[in-house]
This record gives C-alpha cells, structure tokens and sequence, in this order.
C-alpha cells in the first residue's frame, strides 16, 4: 500500500512540471485562429480533422502520460544559465523547444511527411510556440525553469513556475474564449513589432522576462493580489504574442515558396 502512494505521489510530482495550463495554451491557439488566412485555416482544417488549434493546443501535454512520448518532453523549455545566450550554451543532445519547433517546422513542409505525421507535428507546434512565451520556459537549468522555486499563492503552496504557467490565469477566472476574445484588440502596427526577430530571438525574449521574475521573486514568498496586479498584464501580453506569433508561423510554414522560414530559424 506504501508503495503505491509512494509512487502516486511521485507521479503527481512530477506531472505538477507543467506547461501554461490548459486555458493559456487555448487561449493562444484561439487568437492564433483569428490572426491566419483563409487558406491556411483550410488546410489545417483537413490535417486536424475540423478540430481547433485551441482543442488540439494541449496534445503535448496529454501524450506525456505515454512513456512512448517521453523522448519530447524536453522539448517543452530550454534552460539557460545567468545571461548567457541560447548560442553560448551546450546544446541539449536530448533536444530542447527551439530544436523542437524547428523539427516540428520542418516536418510539416516536408512533401515526403504523412498526413498523420503533419498532423502530429502541427499539434506539437501549436504547443511549443505557446510554451516558448511562458518566461519560465527559458529558465534556469538549476531551478527547473522555477519549478524549484517555492512560494506561498494566496497563502497556498505553490511554486514559481506553477504561479505563471496557471496560477495567475486560473486566479482571474475567464474562459479561453473570453481571454482570447478580450486580450486580442491590437493594431496592425503591434502586430508588426510583434512579428518581427528570428524563433532564437523568441527565446531570448523570453529569457529577459525570466531574468525579471526570479529577480521579483526574491523579494517576496507570499503573492496575491499584489503579484496579480503587477504581473497579470506581463501574461495577458505574452498570450497575446503567443497567438499572433503562431498565426504567422503557421500562415508561412503552408507557403510552399515562403523565405522567411529560413531566416526565422536560423540560429542567431
Ligand atoms: N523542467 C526542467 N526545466 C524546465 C523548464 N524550464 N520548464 C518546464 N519544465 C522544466
Ligand atoms: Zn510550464
Ligand atoms: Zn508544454
């Protein structure tokens, strides 16, 4: 019996390692929706068999209970150390999310790919550019991109990570479709600064934030209202990027002569 609450526990540990939760992955496949073309809304329409990013937004997550799946988990973040650049860094031979979204890429556009393996890759794609715009997924390498970094929410346990995967969007209490329906009003000029850098930059991006959360985090263990106030607005951004950030990679991975995918993945 020991055991098996030992193990149970064990499992939930190491489950609780998540990714933003269910409502910040649907919340940025759903303005990813609205933000492609028609074209491109067709043919994923076919790979995913009419279901929606949204829906399909948390399959990375799901698979991780098939131990046939754990070779992606690494895939989820890339961890960093200090300021370091993601250039300066060993490259994870067990690979990493940048890796992974351009694996993902490059499957997709490949003729030689199945449908079922497109449609795979798409699913794991729509997820990893989520994930890449939840700063504690360009974390730190010792604290496990924050999940080591205990902290009271609300006066519950929880930890650093948790707090900005879902925490702070499960505490504002709104539906995917609301999020995405109320975050996404923005200008057509937003949506260029938003779109520009390359998939390395993405990450970098990410990183900066991270660097300002653990630094936050250092001052105060209890967060509430106060944490909320200030950081909400960082999360609503990031959801916001996420989804416009999706919508192009998706609008130019299904352009066959398309040239930003290469400039977009190279590593500088
Ligand atoms: N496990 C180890 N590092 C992680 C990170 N940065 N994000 C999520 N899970 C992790
Ligand atoms: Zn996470
Ligand atoms: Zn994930």
């Amino acid at each position: 019996m020991i055991k098996y609450i030992l193990i149970l526990f064990i499992s939930v540990s190491v489950y609780a390692k998540n990714d933003w939760g269910k409502t910040g992955h649907r919340t940025i496949g759903e303005i990813a929706s609205k933000h492609i073309s028609k074209k491109v809304s067709k043919e994923i329409k076919k790979l995913l068999k009419g279901e929606s990013l949204a829906y399909v937004s948390i399959y990375a997550d799901e698979i991780r209970s098939n131990p046939k799946y754990d070779s992606f988990a690494p895939w989820h973040y890339v961890n960093f150390e200090g300021d370091k650049k993601y250039r300066d860094e060993d490259i994870n031979p067990e690979g990493d999310i940048i890796q992974g979204i351009k694996t993902c890429i490059l499957a997709i556009r490949d003729k030689k790919t199945s449908e079922k393996d497109k449609s795979f890759y798409l699913r794991m794609l729509v997820h990893f550019v989520g994930d890449l715009h939840m700063p504690l997924h360009a974390g730190n390498k010792h604290d496990k991109g924050g999940n080591d970094v205990k902290v009271k929410w609300f006066g519950d346990k929880s930890n650093l990570h948790r707090v900005w995967d879902s925490d702070m969007i499960d505490h504002y209490q709104m539906s995917y479709t609301e999020l995405a329906k109320n975050i996404d009003i923005i200008s057509k000029d937003k949506i260029a600064e938003f779109n520009q850098g390359t998939l390395v930059d993405w990450a970098h991006e990410s990183r900066a934030l991270a660097v300002k959360v653990y630094k936050d985090a250092e001052k105060e263990e209890y967060l509430g209202y106060k944490y909320m106030y200030h950081n909400f607005p960082i999360v609503k951004n990031q959801l916001e990027k996420g989804g416009v950030r999706l919508a192009l990679v998706l609008n130019e991975v299904f352009k066959e002569d398309s040239t930003w995918v290469a400039s977009f993945l190279e590593n500088k």
